[in-house]
């Protein structure tokens, strides 16, 4: 199984974004995790397509975009145009879930659909084979530095069910309260991808959390 860690710059220095996406590269980030949000769909406001363009000449990994915004469908293009690798949803803020995905691919990017800790799984009965990636959110998005749903961890291991079963190459990622401490349980039940924002940024040392995450999961 290759992991793949995805710091999430929502808990970066945000005077020093270009700095910061550099030092977390070369401390071993596989993606760097792009948090959009809007007021609207979440009760926060981040950054959107500027910022991305701005950050994708810092980054050298691919940028994985999670959209919490709604509408979703008029800021694909420009996302896709930011340099955007991945651009993930969540279905409740897209009045065409199935459009959406095929709008992200036919831009040339990767599609990932977003379920909240309470979103149940019927949302991939009919789009699970479209995906590049499903997102499974551990905490309600909104804000970084919440506490990890335990909930969510049968969640993570039926979606690793009916991934193997479709026999796609479809990544699982969870987000939200990833720590050194729990990524192993999200790996255990089936998670590949894992974003982590204040156990990255939150430390000193970021190669060192990084290189803590991946020995526990090398343990496995
Ligand atoms: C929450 C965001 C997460 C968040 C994770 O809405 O989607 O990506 O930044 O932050 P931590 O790792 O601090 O929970
Ligand atoms: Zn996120």
């Amino acid at each position: 199984m290759t992991f793949r860690i995805a710091p999430s710059i929502l808990s970066a220095d945000f005077a020093r974004l270009g700095e910061e996406v550099r030092s977390v590269v070369r401390a071993g980030a596989d993606l760097i995790h792009f948090d959009v949000m809007d007021n609207h769909y979440v009760p926060n406001l981040t950054v959107g397509p500027l910022v991305c363009a701005a950050l994708k000449p810092h980054a050298g990994v691919p940028l994985d975009v999670h959209l919490m915004v709604r509408p979703v469908d008029r800021l694909v293009p420009e996302f896709a145009k930011a340099g955007a690798g991945i651009i993930s949803f969540h279905p409740e803020a897209s009045e065409h879930v199935d459009r959406t995905i095929a709008l992200i691919r036919e831009h040339g990017c990767k599609a990932g659909l977003v379920l909240n800790p309470a979103t149940p799984l019927a949302c991939l009965d009919y789009t699970l084979e479209k995906l590049d990636l499903v997102l499974l959110m551990s905490v309600n998005p909104g804000f970084g530095g919440q506490q990890f749903i335990a909930s969510v961890l049968p969640k993570i291991a039926e979606v690793r069910r009916r991934i193997d079963s479709c026999g796609k190459p479809i990544w699982l990622e969870v987000d939200g309260g990833i720590k050194p401490d729990n990524i192993a349980q999200a790996a255990r039940a089936g998670a590949d991808t894992f974003v982590a924002g204040s156990a990255i940024f939150g430390a000193k040392d970021y190669a060192a959390v990084i290189k803590d995450m991946r020995a526990r999961l090398a343990a496995l």
